[in-house]
């Protein structure tokens, strides 16, 4: 089941797993409500009888220093989506994926492991998804339903051109040298091997799994590298 805001763009992706063989419905779901939350849940049991896999997916972002943003309910809404978006999911589909001994892919962000500048406000928001889905993990442990944290570095998506800027509106174009990130294909494979192992966490690039360890005795590096990140875009 595949759900997003965009009715005709979800209706094609479906059709486009209809040809790969695959049986996908379309529901248009804002994951900021939680009544829809519930609702695309309900269908989902409605129309396959439970739910196996929750994977945690929508996100928005921004792109400007804080102490340029505007207007701050640029910070509440991308929270609204990335944050509070996969908990209501999750509470809907919480008793569904028990009955399953299912799981949850919960995609964060490397965002959510470190401080990245220009983007204050996602980070916070990954942060507390990687606490959340971290916590939940432990209570779940003896329902068989495991999670999976996913932390991807920068991936070619539209997420960096729907950035909101300091002005609350979207840059419109990629900041990224998209030529040196990953692809979203390539992301997407690293995410299924990682849930079919039912893997803890998923970090998807080699700076991201040496900087976790780096981290520890040498913070100071990783904020270097984190900026240089942003500075060179990629
Ligand atoms: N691309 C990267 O560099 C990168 C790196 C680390 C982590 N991530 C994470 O990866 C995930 C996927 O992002 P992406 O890079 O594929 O970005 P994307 O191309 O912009 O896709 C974001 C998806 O989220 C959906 N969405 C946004 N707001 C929503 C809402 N309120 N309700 C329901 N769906 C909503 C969008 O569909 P509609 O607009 O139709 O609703 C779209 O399908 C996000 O959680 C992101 O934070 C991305």
């Amino acid at each position: 089941m595949l759900a997003a805001r965009n009715r005709e763009r979800l209706q094609a992706l479906a059709d486009d797993c209809a040809r790969l063989g695959a049986h996908a419905i379309a529901v248009p779901t804002d994951v900021t409500d939680p009544a829809q939350c519930e609702a695309m849940i309900a269908q989902a049991v409605e129309h396959f009888g439970g739910v196996d896999v929750l994977v945690a997916n929508a996100g928005a972002t921004m792109w400007s220093r804080f102490d340029e943003l505007e207007d701050l309910s640029i910070l509440e809404h991308i929270m609204a989506v990335n944050y509070f978006g996969a908990v209501y999911c999750t509470r809907a589909a919480l008793p569904w994926l028990k009955r399953a001994r299912g799981q949850i892919v919960a995609v964060a962000s490397v965002a959510g492991l470190t401080g990245v500048p220009a983007r204050s406000g996602y980070c916070a928001t990954k942060h507390a998804m990687v606490g959340f889905f971290d916590s939940l993990r432990i209570e779940l442990a003896d329902d068989g339903v495991s999670v999976t944290v996913v932390a991807p570095d920068f991936v070619v998506s539209e997420i960096h051109r729907r950035a909101l800027g300091a002005d609350g509106r979207p840059l419109g174009k990629t900041p990224m040298q998209e030529s040196r990130i990953m692809t979203a294909d390539r992301c997407a494979e690293l995410i299924v091997a990682a849930a079919a192992k039912r893997q803890r966490l998923l970090i998807t690039s080699r700076r991201g799994r040496l900087g976790r360890w780096l981290k520890l005795i040498w913070p100071g590096l990783i904020d270097r590298i984190a900026r240089r990140a942003i500075e060179q875009r990629h």
